[in-house]
């Protein structure tokens, strides 16, 4: 398997997993509990059939769409993932130039491995910040401005992780942060020799956007999921939520929203949109899949709030299928993360080229020109 054979996600997954040490792989690989939800985020796209039209002198498909304020080449962007400097040594730098190249939106995590500074210099395509609100209210502001100053379009505000998911991958493969030789990983990084290299030879470890303002920052020598629980605050609240939309005064999305009543409430708070998000599957176990929450969500606040989908994104259908429900976009965080694994920017640029690829043939096949063409009469359910 060599990134020139990877067609798809699976294939990227299989050369992430031979390119990385298995406790990074399974990181990104693994959800909370028994992974029941992370499975169904992706088996629910096939409860509905797409159902073309055909003669439809379609030509050229037009993929571009906007969200949150800004126009992008493709109705699919790149899902805010926390440490990509694990993942590649070019981590979030390789995304961010990738997304920059297919004209469509890079998402920073507050818990990125390059700084929002770093990234404003390297790309100058559309670039959304993922916040994470810390028990230090001055983290957060800081955050917030230093966006604003360094050209971010817009803002995605985190609601499903105030406290950290069950990992249980983790303890398994003994994953830490920054990676660690322990009895358990020993092997794992001996075994993978080139990235252990890459690792070492270039920037260090740190999370560049909070290191400044915590010690643990820079090396979370507990992992990060103790991290999570020491710096998040568990009893953020819509007083909160409200606090950032007005201080960021730009596009803003609330990541995590699934209930009417929680979307509806996101309209009220002054939001731009809302991320059907169950965060990959990695906190709340059980939890329904975005794709199976879509059709009530849109029956109720659609047309009133940009609803973004982000979850078991695999291929071009999936996005497609979500559209015609009624979403405005869509967001992928783990399909974007194994080609970053597998080859870096060239990686990124690849899933990037193949899922623009099966949007472009797959809108032709459904008859459909524009991406505002799609509609539910696109689709059947299958009982
Ligand atoms: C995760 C957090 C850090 O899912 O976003 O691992």
């Amino acid at each position: 398997m060599n990134l020139k054979n990877c067609y798809n996600f699976q294939d990227f997954r299989k050369l992430a997993k031979k390119n990385l040490p298995a406790p990074i792989f399974h990181y990104i690989d693994g959800g909370s509990d028994d992974e029941v939800t992370l499975k169904r985020n992706t088996e629910s796209f096939s409860k509905y059939d797409l159902v073309p039209n055909i003669l439809a002198s379609v030509g050229e498909p037009d993929l571009s769409t906007t969200v949150l304020g800004t126009k992008i080449d493709m109705p699919l962007f790149l899902s805010p993932t926390a440490m990509q400097r694990l993942y590649h040594h070019d981590g979030d730098k390789a995304s961010a130039r990738a997304a920059e190249k297919y004209g469509t939106f890079y998402s920073m995590s507050t818990m990125a491995t390059s700084s929002i500074e770093q990234i404003a210099n390297v790309s100058s395509g559309p670039k959304m910040f993922q916040l994470y609100i810390h028990k230090d209210q001055a983290l957060t502001d800081n955050l917030i401005d230093r966006c604003k100053s360094s050209g971010f379009k817009s803002l995605c505000l985190t609601v499903d992780t105030v406290v950290a998911g069950n990992r249980e991958r983790d303890h398994r493969w003994g994953f830490t942060t920054p990676p660690k030789l322990t009895l358990k990983s020993l092997m794992s990084f001996i075994t993978h020799p080139k990235w252990t290299f890459n690792y070492l030879t270039h920037e260090k470890f740190e999370l560049a956007n909070v290191s400044h303002f915590t010690k643990k920052g820079s090396s979370i020598a507990k992992g990060v999921m103790e991290y999570i629980n020491e710096q998040y605050d568990p009893a953020m609240s819509w007083k909160d939520a409200e606090y950032c939309v007005k201080r960021w005064k730009g596009p803003f999305a609330l990541k995590g929203v699934m209930s009417v009543e929680d979307a509806k409430r996101a309209i009220d708070i002054g939001a731009s949109a809302i991320m059907l998000s169950n965060h990959g599957g990695r906190q709340l176990d059980g939890s329904r899949s975005p794709f199976d929450q879509l059709k009530t969500i849109v029956d109720a606040v659609g047309g009133k709030i940009e609803i973004i989908v982000d979850g078991g994104i695999r291929r071009g259908t999936h996005v497609l299928k979500a559209l015609s429900l009624g979403a405005t976009a869509c967001s992928f965080g783990k399909g974007f993360l194994f080609a970053l694994s597998a080859g870096g920017q060239k990686g990124v640029e690849m899933i990037l080229q193949r899922m623009k690829e099966e949007l472009r043939r797959d809108m032709i096949l459904l008859g459909k020109k524009n991406i505002g063409d799609l509609s539910k009469d696109n689709l059947a359910f299958r009982d």
